[in-house]
């Protein structure tokens, strides 16, 4: 898609002032590919190399990626707020939306109760000197953790699992380092990594994790940070195997030059066993969500790690926002602590699971190989993403294609389970079938 925007200036900060403001109007849509290089030189009357200037600070700042053959594109997510119509492909009336990624909110713990319970426990209001990590939270979460085989005597608390990512990642790397991650992996992930200006590298990722030769190469071609998902991988639904976390923590042992970081957003929900990598390198931290289970509002991540790791994010944490308030801690404790809430996220996972598995296996009598271990999503890979994605929405299904997710890997489109039913797996299956091997016309026989 090119764009139609008209990108104005006569120096690289006003023309890369432009196109931030195009992105913000919603004027140049993601994913529009803007003008080649040597065309918008001569079109402003300025030099090539003006414009490669703009393109390149925008490069750095996450909005626009540079794709060979494909010219400069506008990044998927870039990060200013945008028109939010801007950032919708366009909904087909009555289609059922898979596309989201979201857990599923009829399964979501319902908080009203725990927050009636706090009000009437929470006492005086807090100020500032209240201390960063309430030490009930932190108990509960190293007990928890300990439980799963993390060591956690340091621990801190984010934002969410992102945040303490982010945080992770601004306080060892610079702009330009390099950052190992699945591929395909986390859409919101690799927007973040351009956003921070860091380079990221894919590694290819099967059923159980990350390749070995993959973070083999990952490392040898100069990674700095390796992200893992322990469970739930995004979009694959691959979880780290017992078997692989050997074989990677035997190749990551004592690298001190690679922090290690490990996302097991699925928590409480995932029903494999965790087999963490924490500690088989110096710097590492482990980050455990509590949107997948509990809820995404809650905005809350509790973040183990070496000394060090933990003592910068913390640190850094409070000469900026300061500390994830209270309040949301003591949610998240009583959550944890309430026997009824344990088994509404038990069923929410076996909930899941038989979707999942349904889907799975629904495909797999049409012909199709398709993955989903773990998590809240379906991955299957497809010939060509746009046929497939289009042939969907045309019958009523909206799924994710999986170039948000990519890399290097090869095509594939995501399908979130939260929004179905037993009795949507038939026709889903059937429809993806019929996507992706569109029956033609007969072949002409003489
Ligand atoms: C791989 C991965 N990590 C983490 C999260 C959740 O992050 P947060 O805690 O920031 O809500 C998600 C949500 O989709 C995810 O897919």
């Amino acid at each position: 898609m090119a764009a139609h925007y008209q990108i104005v200036g006569s120096s690289s900060a006003a023309i890369s002032a432009s196109v931030e403001s195009g992105i913000r109007s919603g004027g140049l849509a993601p994913g529009v590919t803007l003008p080649a290089v040597r065309a918008l030189a001569t079109e402003l009357a300025v030099s090539p190399a003006t414009v490669a200037k703009a393109y390149q600070e925008l490069r750095q700042r996450g909005l626009v990626v540079t794709a060979g053959r494909h010219g400069t594109r506008v990044r998927p997510r870039p990060p200013v707020a945008t028109r939010r119509a801007a950032l919708m492909p366009a909904p087909l009336p009555g289609a059922r939306n898979l596309s989201a990624g979201q857990p599923d909110s009829r399964l979501l713990p319902p908080l009203g109760p725990h927050l009636a319970a706090l009000a009437t426990e929470l006492g005086p209001p807090s100020g500032y000197a209240v201390t960063a990590v309430l030490p009930e939270l932190a108990a509960a979460a190293r007990e928890r953790l300990a439980a799963d085989g993390v060591p956690a005597e340091e621990i801190t608390v984010t934002g969410g699992a992102l945040d303490g990512i982010e945080r992770l990642l601004a306080a060892h790397l610079r702009p330009g380092d390099a950052v190992a991650v699945e591929d395909p992996g986390w859409a919101n992930l690799l927007d973040l990594l351009a956003a921070l200006g860091l380079r990221a590298i894919g590694v290819p990722v099967d059923d159980d994790g990350p390749t070995e030769p993959g973070v083999r190469a990952a490392l040898t071609a100069g990674a700095r940070a390796l992200i893992v998902t322990s469970r739930a991988q995004n979009p694959t639904g691959a979880a780290v195997s017992a078997d692989r976390a050997v074989a990677l923590r035997t190749l990551l042992a004592g690298r001190a030059d690679l922090l290690l970081i490990e996302d097991d957003h699925a928590a409480e929900l995932a029903r494999v066993p965790l087999h963490p990598l924490a500690g088989a390198t110096p710097a590492w931290a482990f980050v455990r969500s509590v949107s997948k289970p509990y809820g995404p509002d809650l905005r809350l991540a509790v973040l183990a790690g070496d000394e060090a790791t933990v003592a910068r994010v913390a640190g850094r944490a409070r000469v900026g926002a300061g500390w994830v308030s209270t309040v949301l801690q003591r949610l998240v404790l009583a959550l944890w602590r309430d026997p009824g809430t344990a088994d509404l996220v038990r069923r929410a996972g076996e909930s899941y699971e038989r979707r999942r598995d349904g889907l799975v296996d629904a495909l797999a009598a049409r012909g199709l190989v398709a993955h989903g271990r773990t998590g809240i999503n379906v991955w299957v890979p497809v010939p060509d993403e746009t046929v497939v994605v289009t042939a969907l929405r045309d019958a009523g299904w909206s799924v994710a294609p999986g170039a948000l997710n990519r890399i290097a890997a090869a095509p594939g489109v995501r399908i979130t389970v939260s929004p179905l039913d037993a009795a949507d797996l038939a026709p889903l299956a059937d429809a993806v079938a019929r996507a992706v091997r569109p029956v033609g016309p007969a072949p002409f026989t003489a």
